[in-house]
């Protein structure tokens, strides 16, 4: 970063230089110039309309694009020389410009602002920012299915209260977080067409007095359609906040993920085992090994969210149309950005390196008395009122916990002593298989069923791309 006394841009109104206080406060360019890429893609679409209206000359837009073609690659290798003295990313581009092609690189910013062209510079950021998480879910969701495809007769206890409740099949429980998945799919996709509408032509709030050209550079950019309203295309950052929403939304679900992961690893459940490269030691206690990247998962979760409450109190007592505060919004944004693009990379990666100890999920299983409510059902069947037929089943559980066994352990005598209507295919509903497999209905744990929402999940999410 070079630092030098050139006057700024907008001096021209001002008798005394800004002091150096307030120059390093109000700069954004140290985080902004993460956005000169598409900075340059807007510039060029705009400079291309202007030309294709007759405002700038031939000429003038070959100047600016190369003037531009050779700023893409002093960014790219770290070459370009950013400086203090031109407050953003904007105006120290617009500065190279100039000095590389001259009047041309002044002509550039004709009927525009910096206002409708840092919304459109967060726009393209963001709507590139979606496409790649969309990728990355989709690998996240793919290694999901593919440890779950494994391990569809796999029995575990499923919790509610986080005490053994009724016994699942492992790929169910998996299947739970895909459709969880899913869904962020679906809420990232609308909130990309909402993303994807052009800023440029607001100017600085009012729109141009320049023929410009709107669609045509919408065109140009891959917009879907334009902001309608001048005064909100360069003031609303709702798109970013509907983007931390959503963000925040599935870090939450990942960090769900990483508690049961957590819980699942530890020697009291021992449920999985996730590859040594997800996990950690601890210098002092030789035996230990930490799941670090669940756990950090959860934390940086806090972090997502609390970017979406900075940027909603960052808009909320703002008056139309743009003010300085947005500028604000920049390193929260892209803070989310990365932080679920690198979580969502390392997931898929500590998803594929999964081992499941089967043995100890069936044995958790069978020690909670999870098929109680499997006899429970077995006698209303019979003609049990479930009320009644409840209280049957806690005497009994009572009497196996008190002899230590499981209720498939008491012989049907003792069974017998609670009700006079069980018979011998009572075995049937109290083992893990037949509870799984009488939940044979749509959205139940019955392997048949657990098979088909997988197959079905392996065409909504790997092929359709969504
Ligand atoms: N760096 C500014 C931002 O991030 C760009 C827009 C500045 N506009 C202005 N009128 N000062 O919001």
């Amino acid at each position: 970063m070079t630092s030098s006394d050139t006057p700024k841009s907008w001096s021209g109104r001002f008798s005394v230089p800004v002091a150096e206080t307030v120059k390093r406060y109000t700069a954004s360019v140290l985080f902004d110039k993460r956005l000169a890429t598409y900075d340059i893609q807007g510039s060029l679409a705009h400079a291309q309309m202007l030309c294709e209206v007759g405002i700038l000359t031939e000429n003038d837009f070959s100047a600016i694009q190369k003037g531009l073609a050779v700023i893409s690659q002093e960014v790219e290798q770290d070459r370009f020389p950013w400086t203090l003295d031109d407050e953003d990313v904007h105006l120290n581009i617009e500065k190279r410009l100039t000095q590389l092609v001259g009047d041309a690189g002044k002509r550039l910013h004709t009927g525009r602002s910096r206002n409708d062209q840092v919304a459109t510079d967060i726009r393209l950021y963001l709507r590139a920012a979606i496409d790649q998480h969309q990728i990355q879910l989709r690998a996240l969701q793919c290694a999901l299915i593919c440890l779950a495809e494994g391990h569809v007769d796999t029995l575990m206890p499923g919790f509610t209260h986080l005490q053994v409740a009724q016994p699942v099949s492992f790929a169910h429980h998996l299947l739970a977080y895909v459709e969880m998945l899913g869904r962020d799919r679906q809420r990232l996709t609308d909130c990309r067409q909402r993303v994807n509408q052009l800023p440029l032509g607001a100017a600085a709030l009012a729109g141009t007095s320049y023929p410009i050209r709107r669609e045509r550079v919408a065109e140009l950019l891959g917009f879907e359609g334009l902001c309608r309203n001048s005064l909100d295309a360069v003031s609303d950052r709702d798109f970013a906040i509907e983007y931390c929403a959503a963000a925040s939304l599935l870090m939450v679900h990942l960090s769900r993920l990483s508690e049961e992961l957590i819980l699942w690893m530890s020697p009291r459940f021992n449920f999985v085992r996730i590859g040594d490269a997800f996990c950690t030691g601890s210098s002092i206690m030789p035996q230990k090994r930490n799941p670090d990247v669940p756990e950090l998962v959860r934390g940086k979760s806090g972090r997502v969210i609390g970017h979406l409450m900075g940027l909603l109190v960052l808009m909320k007592g703002q008056p139309l149309a743009y003010n300085k505060d947005n500028q604000e919004d920049k390193e929260p944004l892209f803070d989310t950005v990365e932080t679920l693009s690198q979580t969502l990379i390392i997931y898929a990666e500590m998803m594929s390196d999964v081992q499941v100890n089967e043995a100890a999920l069936r044995q958790a299983a069978q020690e909670g008395f999870s098929t109680a409510t499997d006899l429970a059902d077995y006698l209303v069947k019979k003609g049990t009122p479930f009320r009644d037929a409840h209280e049957v089943v806690a005497r009994a559980v009572r009497h196996a916990e008190s002899e230590g066994c499981d209720l498939s352990d008491l012989p049907l005598a003792t069974l017998q002593t609670f009700s006079s209507i069980i018979e011998p295919d009572v075995y049937e509903v109290l083992t893990l298989e037949g509870s799984v497999a009488s939940r044979d209905i749509p959205g139940g744990t019955a392997p048949v069923r657990v098979r088909s929402a997988l197959r079905e999940a392996r065409q909504r999410w790997d092929h359709a791309g969504e």
